[in-house]
């Protein structure tokens, strides 16, 4: 099984990336479901993160994963191509008076660090985004420790249902590339030689109005997005069990999200 992605127009992309997350870097950060206590309590129950630990973030967005980790761990740096977002990073870290983390504005295609420089390498909600996965997780493991933990949050959708997630999310979110399912993200961390795999998953419930508001799909797409969700109600093709409130006012959903973590051998 290939994980690489022949589409390698790079620039483009970080292009379209920088410009969604420019837009996106403040309702993203005030999205409290982005911020979800039970997720983020679920993370540190896998992460097991403790003083001796060093953490890279990769692809950090506003620092929630690596503010989270700052408080059991010695330090962490943030990595992320959007600077609108790191700007965020910055004003939560200062918020939270957290005097353990960096900040670094690049493309995580190519880590700016040393071998075996973290004991912990995390990244949330990217791998969806990427031309490349399978190259951003060897950096990953070529920046971590041997013995430290890799690890990839990220919706997972089932395998009969990835596609269609994968063309509403487009829809949304240009910059979106590839949902993996669970099998597929497990098998890459295990073919790019992580062990011992262990997971976590969360149905995270969401509105849609409320994500469409902090998204800023292309014109006309709001409304196609609507319909799709109203008409997949009964039906869950999107597999994320979307339903209608009572007087059929509000949609909400759910992103099946799955926690993974292997170690370097
Ligand atoms: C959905 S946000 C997730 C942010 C954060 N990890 C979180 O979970 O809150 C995706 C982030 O990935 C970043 N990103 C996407 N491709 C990247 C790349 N090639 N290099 C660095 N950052 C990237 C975007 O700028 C954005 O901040």
């Amino acid at each position: 099984m290939s994980f690489r992605n022949s589409n390698n127009n790079s620039s483009l992309h970080n292009e379209s990336i920088i410009s969604q997350f420019t837009k996106q870097a403040i309702p993203f950060t005030q999205l409290s479901e982005h911020s979800n206590q039970y997720g983020l309590e679920l993370m540190v129950e896998l992460v097991k993160p403790h003083k001796g630990d060093t953490v890279l973030d990769v692809a950090c967005g506003p620092g929630i994963v690596a503010c989270q980790l700052a408080k059991f761990v010695s330090h962490v740096t943030g990595i992320d191509i959007t600077p609108a977002m790191i700007e965020q990073a910055k004003q939560t870290q200062k918020e939270k008076k957290f005097n353990n983390l960096t900040w670094k504005i690049g493309d995580i295609l190519t880590l700016p660090f040393e071998d075996s420089s973290f004991s912990l390498v995390i990244t949330r909600y990217s791998f969806h985004h990427l031309l490349d996965p399978l190259k951003v997780l060897e950096e990953m493991i070529r920046v971590c420790k041997r013995g430290g933990r890799i690890v990839i949050i990220d919706v997972t959708p089932e395998s009969d249902k990835v596609d269609e997630y994968n063309r509403v999310e487009k829809l949304r979110d240009p910059s979106h590339v590839q949902a993996f399912t669970f099998k597929k993200l497990s098998k890459m961390m295990e073919e790019a030689g992580l062990i011992d795999l262990e997971t976590k998953c969360q149905n995270l419930e969401m509105e849609l109005d409320k994500l469409l508001e902090a998204s800023f799909p292309p014109h006309g797409n709001k409304e196609k997005i609507q319909h799709l969700f109203k008409k997949d109600a009964k039906k869950d093709n999107l597999g994320m069990k979307s339903f209608l409130t009572d007087n059929n006012d509000k949609i909400y959903f759910y992103f099946p999200i799955s926690m993974l973590l292997g170690y370097k051998k």
